[in-house]
């Protein structure tokens, strides 16, 4: 028990207290209501003025701890709530069709349930090669997000850049692998998703990160100063098709992190290797072509006929994009001829 303020309010005014008490901010569902004789008192996480009721003061039991979600519906009682959401630094990324009527007061009330400042709420991510993100912000002024994972920062503006949450096991694969001494050539750079964690954790020397939209390239170079790595990155801005040229027989790994095909660029990405060296293959890829084996077979097979021998070290199942849609990533070890 803990003695703390409250609002006592007659019975039959204790709905209309308790959605007054929230709005404001100050109920306190930390701890469970008092029903005595009559009456209810809610408990407050502070003093305030009153217009009925009474404010006195009470010994509440505290709650079990909340999750979210239970928090969520607390604030909300009456609307269709979310089931998932993205939290990015102190902003919450809402799926798209929540709150359709939602106001300032629902912007409000999602940041005391989820523990934000921010709100946002996601959009289709646009089918064109820069995947943008499209998120609309409705609490806050931006959407700039300094994003901690697997001890990496990602910094990028969630209003115009995407963020797969599902992809953490790859970005950590990534930062898992050994890449040491490594000159690596990320031909969708994106953000820095596996340029980071391969310079960071991964030991590689160099990343050379191709990238044409500009507000990725703004997280990427914001990002690199975030983990301290800057040095050990080049950024190659514009379409790949044009600057990898540049990048030709350089790398002992070659990342293609483009969904839902990076097939445009396997050639490319052929051209940058060293004369042996590993290709990681992002690609969507039907169930049936997995189970069938024709998507790892056709795959090595285009790689060997741009004249090498290949050798499959991994497959990673990364996550299902569509039903009976897989986004995996082949990982295949090149020799030249
Ligand atoms: C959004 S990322 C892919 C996301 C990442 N694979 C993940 O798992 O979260 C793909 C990036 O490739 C970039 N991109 C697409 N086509 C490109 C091209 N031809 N040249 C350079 N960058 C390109 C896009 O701008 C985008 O930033």
């Amino acid at each position: 028990m803990e003695r703390k303020v409250g609002w006592e309010v007659p019975s039959d005014e204790a709905e209309r207290a308790r959605r007054i008490a929230l709005n404001a901010g100050v109920l306190d569902y930390g701890f469970h209501p008092i029903h005595q004789q009559g009456k209810v008192i809610w408990p407050l996480n502070e003093m305030v003025n009153v217009l009925f009721g009474e404010i006195i003061q009470s010994n509440f039991e505290a709650r079990i701890e909340l999750n979210p979600h239970q928090r969520l519906a607390v604030e909300l009682p009456d609307v269709e709530l979310p089931t998932k959401w993205e939290l990015l630094d102190d902003l919450v990324l809402l799926p798209s069709d929540s709150f359709p009527n939602g106001n300032d007061d629902t912007w409000k009330a999602v940041c005391r349930a989820l523990k934000v400042e921010r709100v946002g709420r996601g959009a289709e991510i646009d089918s064109g090669p820069m995947r943008q993100s499209r998120a609309e912000i409705l609490l806050g002024s931006h959407g700039w997000v300094n994003h901690k994972e697997n001890g990496i920062r990602y910094v990028f503006d969630a209003s115009k850049v995407m963020f797969s949450s599902g992809n953490i096991t790859e970005r950590r694969r990534m930062g898992d692998i050994n890449a040491a001494g490594d000159v690596v050539v990320d031909l969708f750079a994106g953000i820095g998703y596996y340029t980071l964690p391969i310079l960071v954790n991964a030991g590689a020397l160099v990343v050379h990160a191709c990238e044409m939209n500009p507000d990725s390239i703004d997280g990427l170079t914001k990002g690199l100063v975030a983990n301290m790595v800057m040095s050990r990155c080049h950024i190659h801005q514009g379409d790949n098709r044009q600057t990898a040229s540049k990048l030709e027989g350089i790398a002992d790994r070659v990342l293609l992190g483009l969904l839902p095909s990076s097939t445009y660029a396997w050639e490319l990405a052929f051209n940058c290797l060293k004369e042996e060296g590993i290709i990681h293959v992002h690609m969507n890829v039907e169930q049936q072509e997995l189970d069938d084996g024709t998507f790892v077979k056709e795959t090595l097979k285009s790689f060997e006929e741009m004249g090498s021998e290949v050798k499959l070290l991994h497959l990673e199942d990364v996550k299902s994009y569509a039903p009976r849609v897989r986004h995996v990533v082949l990982d295949i070890e090149v020799r030249k001829l």
